[in-house]
């Protein structure tokens, strides 16, 4: 325009034209290029909670399906589950990498003397999302990154934590068939790809459920375990028919294991201390302990050597290697049965013939881990890794900035494929999406693309020689775009 009056060479209105047209496309190309590659190239990433599937169910009876997953892709022999080894607390380590101290989600049930209220999982107090909000889960840092997620009943998946549900998401409800969910896991994976989800999770109850009351060495948790491989076996042919098993990158894991428990190993809490001395707040095996006021020493003192199949912690005592002390939640008293035993006030308490809970380095408490898609090698077996370890990898997987956390990637970067993935430009965590930057973003552009234009125009009349503008703006965008957006 200034070029235009200047030179007095061209019409004005002809001259504005052509100095807009231009920016306009060029504004919609960059949008449009900027949207089309973060949908199209984010990878993508399932993974898939089968609860209380513990790591060696899938040598017990025949697995076809695990043992595809395994071939196409990496197995794990141990995974060492967080402290304490409950559904809860190890669901928000998954998607977190931080022990339940740091993360806050502490036990299935809970005290806050803080916040003077209790959490169940069995309750509507799990909704408020204090509980939830010391840590961020995977899920709402995707999506600040301009990424999208879905949820299919993974715990806490269904809170609005920090502001934030999954992109797409169920609210918890038991009786919804495994098939159900992922029939709406695999459309949200392919919708159009402005609304498709780039991160799945997916929960299933079993085998926990009959774990629990069968035990973990009954010959009824055969057939449940043939029924969760012919689930996955399900999901895989779901995500075949949809066009998505080979882009899909699927991990398949769990919460915990299961230990067998029997009627003969039975503590009850009533022969050494009076229950109007303490509130209960978690259930067997690990529980614990609210000693009324002024009435710590005395309870303390009743149980610590009260019963040799169980261990008695002071929080401060609690063994550094569980990172489980420091948070307001875990209680100023902590019971540990030994593995196989069942904590009661007394016997009148629903027995289970299975259960988890226990010292995290216990084999039986180990869940399985298989994986498989791009982004991991094949047939590649590895000897061990902690739960909080997949966090950062998943990360990695999904090009997002890990937030801090208690895992290692570099633990567990054997199990990704050798060949180096292209780089995939995403925007770095922040507090807007990037529909607040763009335009920003898009004025700049267009700032420079008129004084582009002009440099070009003056050129243009002074050589006679037409270079292409579209072609011109798109090399211009690109380094600009990635620079800013490449981690
Ligand atoms: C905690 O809440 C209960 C009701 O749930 C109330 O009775 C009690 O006084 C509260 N305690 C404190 C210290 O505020
Ligand atoms: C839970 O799911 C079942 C099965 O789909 C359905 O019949 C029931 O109405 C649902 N319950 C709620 C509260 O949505
Ligand atoms: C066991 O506890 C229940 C309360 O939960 C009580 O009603 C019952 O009398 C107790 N039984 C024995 C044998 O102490
Ligand atoms: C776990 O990670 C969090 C966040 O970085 C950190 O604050 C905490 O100290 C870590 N815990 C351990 C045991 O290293
Ligand atoms: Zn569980």
């Amino acid at each position: 325009m200034l070029g235009c009056l200047l030179r007095g060479g061209c019409s004005p209105l002809v001259c504005l034209l052509a100095l807009l047209l231009p920016l306009a496309s060029l504004q919609r190309q960059s949008q449009h290029g900027r949207r089309g590659h973060a949908v199209r190239d984010r990878p993508k990433l399932l993974l898939v909670s089968f609860d209380g599937f513990r790591w060696d169910y899938i040598d017990r009876v025949p697995t076809p399906n695990f043992k595809i997953v395994m071939n196409e892709g990496v197995m794990v022999k141990q995974v060492e589950s967080a402290y304490i080894t409950k559904t809860f607390p190890n669901h928000y380590s998954l998607v977190t990498g931080l022990y339940a101290e740091t993360h806050g989600i502490v036990a299935n049930e809970m005290y806050d003397p803080a916040l003077n209220r209790s959490f169940s999982m069995e309750t509507d107090s799990m909704y408020d999302p204090r509980w939830w909000e010391e840590a961020v889960p995977l899920w709402v840092t995707i999506q600040k990154a301009g990424g999208r997620s879905g949820a299919a009943m993974w715990p806490g998946s269904d809170v609005k934590i920090h502001g934030m549900f999954p992109s797409q998401y169920l609210q918890y409800n038991a009786s919804v068939s495994f098939e159900s969910r992922v029939e709406r896991i695999i459309e949200w994976f392919s919708a159009p790809k402005e609304e498709a989800v780039d991160f799945g999770v997916l929960y299933w109850e079993e085998p926990d459920e009959s774990g629990h009351i069968h035990g973990p060495q009954s010959t009824y948790m055969d057939g449940v375990i043939v029924g969760i491989d012919e689930k996955l076996g399900f999901l895989m042919n779901e995500l075949k028919k949809a066009g998505l098993y080979e882009e899909v990158n699927l991990i398949v894991t769990s919460d915990h294991g299961m230990a067998q428990q029997s009627a003969d190993y039975i503590i009850e809490l009533d022969e050494y201390v009076s229950r109007d001395l303490y509130t209960w707040v978690d259930k067997s095996p690990v529980v614990g302990i609210l000693p009324k006021e002024g009435k710590f020493d005395e309870v303390y003192g009743k149980l610590v050597d009260a019963n040799p199949n169980m261990m008695v912690y002071r929080k401060e005592d609690i063994p550094e290697h569980f990172h489980y002390r420091h948070n307001v939640r875990i209680m100023p008293i902590l019971i540990e049965a030994k593995e196989g035993w069942t904590i009661m006030q007394n016997r009148t308490e629903p027995f289970m013939l299975g259960n988890h809970g226990y010292d995290n380095t216990l084999q039986s408490m180990q869940p399985v881990f298989v994986a498989r898609g791009p982004a991991f090698r094949q047939h590649y077996v590895k000897t061990s890794m902690r739960s909080v370890d997949l966090y950062p990898l998943m990360c990695h997987i999904l090009s997002i900035r890990p937030l801090p956390n208690n895992g290692s990637l570099l633990n567990v970067k054997d199990l990704l494929s050798l060949e180096p993935t292209p780089p995939v430009p995403s925007a770095p965590p922040r507090v807007n999406n990037d529909s607040s930057y763009a335009p920003v973003v898009g004025s700049v552009l267009g700032v420079a693309m008129v004084l582009g234009f002009l440099v070009v125009y003056i050129r243009q009349v002074t050589l006679k020689q037409l270079p292409s503008l579209r072609h011109r703006s798109r090399e211009m965008s690109q380094p600009l775009l990635q620079g800013d957006l490449h981690l």
